[in-house]
């Protein structure tokens, strides 16, 4: 079935382009008709720092199943969303923003009925990365116990990441939350649970956050960097500074003193970056887990909530957003691509 596709060329430009190739799902694979394809910054980034190029742009989606492989839990006329993986070099059929994709059951999701298609499409990505954080990397227990107890300060509360990072690590237990976010966001990142927010772009942030945890006697002995950097230092180098000895840190962008975590963990993740070839080795029964927290959440948690959800239509809109995107000029909001489909 011929169609449109919003596509990455070898110098990491954006287009638009027709697909000729016929996608047969495989295995455990579905074949998906695309309602929303959600936007990451990683959609562009991923060109300019891991060398994926040449391939259909996007990662995160919701849709309808219309074939199912003979391995697949899913049947045709399911609501499914997730994501596809990172990887060097990456099949046609695995980008979201075209109008069919294929996507692996191990990174899909039923959306439950009480979810709109258009935040399923938001959820993939940072849901996965946020999980992989806390549960795995930071090492809490399973978020329907609420058996974590301690603290943690989780930079870049307004981003996706940050957002679903607050949200699960209350529902997990954890208390006090403090988070770094612009003022303009502090009410929204109160009622997502965050107990303390302090404004990044403060001179004196650092001194702030260590000031209060002084004064009030908390144990900081983890946090979760859900930003890395964006012409900064890295998040981690300030996260360690407000933290006790020996604290935990996580971060989204790889730094050689802290823990690294990911929305794809089911294979090994190789690119070439500015230091060379690296690869993360799989941590599969990390990205299992990482399902079953995820379904745990959407189906469970009612007062779960993303940042204002944009919606545009059209591809040339949506390659502008995902240049926006790329460049951090996002604020507390996740874009969506409505493609042309009656889901
Ligand atoms: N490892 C992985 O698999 C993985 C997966 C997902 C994302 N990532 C990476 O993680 C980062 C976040 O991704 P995302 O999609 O969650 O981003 P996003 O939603 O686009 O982030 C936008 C938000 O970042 C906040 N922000 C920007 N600079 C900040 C700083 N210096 N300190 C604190 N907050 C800051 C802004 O908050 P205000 O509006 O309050 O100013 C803005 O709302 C990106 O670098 C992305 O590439 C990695």
């Amino acid at each position: 079935m011929p169609h449109s596709a919003i596509w990455i060329s070898s110098s990491n430009e954006l287009s638009v382009q027709e697909i000729q190739e016929q996608y047969k799902p495989l295995e455990a694979q579905t074949l998906i008709k695309v309602a929303y394809s959600g936007i990451n910054p990683a959609d562009l980034k991923h060109g300019e720092y891991m060398g994926i190029l040449d391939c259909v742009a996007g990662y995160d989606f919701s849709g309808t199943v219309i074939e199912a492989g003979p391995g697949s839990r899913f049947s045709p006329g399911c609501k499914v969303a997730g994501l596809t993986a990172a990887m060097n070099p990456r099949p046609h059929k695995h980008g979201s923003h075209q109008e069919y994709m294929i996507a692996p059951d191990s990174m899909v999701f039923a959306v439950p009925a009480h979810m709109p298609m258009d935040i399923a499409a938001t959820l993939g990505v940072v849901m996965r990365t946020a999980i992989d954080g806390l549960f795995c990397q930071l090492g809490l227990p399973d978020p329907e116990s609420s058996s974590a107890s301690g603290g943690i300060l989780i930079w870049g509360g307004a981003s996706g990441v940050g957002t679903v990072a607050i949200q699960l690590a209350a529902a997990a237990g954890l208390s006090p939350i403090l988070t770094t976010a612009s003022p303009h966001n502090h009410n929204e990142m109160r009622k997502l649970g965050a107990t303390h927010c302090f404004n990044y772009r403060d001179d004196d942030v650092l001194d702030q956050i260590r000031a209060f945890t002084r004064q009030s006697g908390i144990q900081l002995s983890m946090a979760f960097d859900t930003i890395g950097y964006a012409g900064t230092p890295h998040m981690v180098d300030w996260c360690y500074s407000c933290c006790d000895e020996g604290a935990k840190v996580v971060t989204t962008i790889p730094h050689a003193n802290a823990l690294k975590c990911f929305a794809t963990r089911m294979d090994d993740i190789t690119f070439d970056g500015p230091n060379g070839r690296t690869t993360y080795p799989a941590r599969r029964e990390d990205a299992v887990r990482t399902s079953k927290i995820l379904e745990w959440a959407v189906e469970n948690l009612r007062s779960f909530s993303m940042p204002t959800v944009r919606t545009v239509s059209g591809y040339e809109a949506a390659i502008e957003a995902i240049i926006e995107s790329a460049k951090g000029h996002s604020s507390f909001e996740k874009i969506v691509v409505k493609h042309d489909t009656n889901n």
